[in-house]
């Protein structure tokens, strides 16, 4: 009798258990679907959208523009950009930001891929959270991102190695300042540069260093380049403060035998190009990057069907085109 009673209750309790258990489950999907109703409302009543661009470092004038055309595109289609980096680089911090834009439930986040292994993860994670994301100026291609916009990188680095070939009439020992050795751009101009090069047999790639995108570093290394190879004749960068970085490094070891190439117009690097200190630069367009992308989210959010890759082109400035470039 005594069992009987016991098992009685037990399958009393294990019922109310149960009940308790699926009330709770039908209430969490409750929830979560008025959450989801609750977005789905607020973006088809035309709430202002929340943008978030996560550059690379802060002050870098390269990011700056990207960030004033960030801004302008907000201006023009009324939606709100929020511009957030870490104050020098650093992947590990990049990644904390975007974790950050993720828990604030933003509606889209541009970034820059600086390394593929960490990136496609936490994008793939943004993306199935329901944030759209953009990838700017690095691409991610095995994420899930909706866009990439940015500088064809391996034809940007074929561009400079044809530069570099004709001014220096394919002739001399090269060094070259990468700004990030885990960075897909930096490889794939790496690469397009090397594959021009390699086609002139007088011309050699002696040394590769990093920066680290900072020209503080790129002036140490460019010393220790030049030191460690006295007949080095051509010097290039590949990231926005290199080329001047190697500028100072030449000017404090006394070598002005040494012609100088770079990426990008900062101030300083076409002031260089004019008084006939750097030979060449390509030039990037990191405002208009910065404008698509923020177009790009926002017609993602109309649910309109685009394009995955979105070059922005690149051009070559000398001393015969400086001005031009400056005045536009
Ligand atoms: C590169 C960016 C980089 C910037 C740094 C540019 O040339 O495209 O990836 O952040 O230089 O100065």
């Amino acid at each position: 009798m005594g069992n009987k009673r016991w098992t009685a209750s037990l399958i009393v309790l294990f019922v109310l258990f149960m009940y308790v258990l699926i009330r709770f489950a039908a209430n969490t999907n409750n929830i979560e679907n008025a959450v989801e109703s609750l977005k789905t409302t607020q973006k088809a009543k035309g709430k202002t959208a929340h943008f978030i661009l996560i550059a690379q470092e802060l002050d870098n004038p390269y990011w700056r523009s990207i960030e004033q055309g960030a801004r302008k595109a907000a201006h023009t289609y009324n939606v709100q950009v929020e511009y957030i980096a870490p104050l020098q680089t650093s992947v590990e911090e990049q990644m904390k930001l975007f974790e950050k834009a993720i828990v604030s439930k933003v509606d889209g986040i541009v970034v820059q891929s600086l390394d593929e292994q960490m990136f496609a993860p936490i994008i793939n994670k943004a993306v199935n959270e329901n944030i759209p994301v953009v990838t700017i100026d690095t691409d991610s291609p095995k994420s899930e991102r909706v866009a990439y916009v940015g500088t064809d990188n391996y034809t940007a680095g074929e561009k400079l190695g044809e530069v570099v070939a004709e001014m220096t009439r394919g002739e001399g020992e090269i060094g070259v300042m990468i700004g990030s050795e885990t960075s897909t751009s930096q490889r794939l101009r790496f690469n397009g540069f090397l594959s021009v090069i390699q086609k002139h047999p007088q011309m050699k790639v002696v040394e590769v260093m990093s920066s680290n995108i900072s020209q503080i570093q790129a002036v140490l290394q460019g010393e220790s380049m030049l030191k460690k190879h006295p007949d080095m004749s051509i010097m290039v960068g590949m990231s926005a403060l290199d080329a001047i970085g190697i500028l100072n490094a030449t000017t404090n070891m006394r070598r002005n035998n040494v012609q100088i190439f770079g990426f990008d117009d900062v101030e300083e690097t076409l002031q260089a190009i004019s008084n006939g200190y750097i030979q060449a630069t390509i030039v990037q367009k990191p405002f208009d990057m910065g404008f698509q992308s923020i177009k790009i989210l926002r017609q993602h959010l109309q649910g309109k069907a685009m394009k995955v890759e979105h070059f922005t082109p690149t051009e070559v400035i000398t001393k015969n085109n400086v001005h031009l470039e400056e005045t536009n």
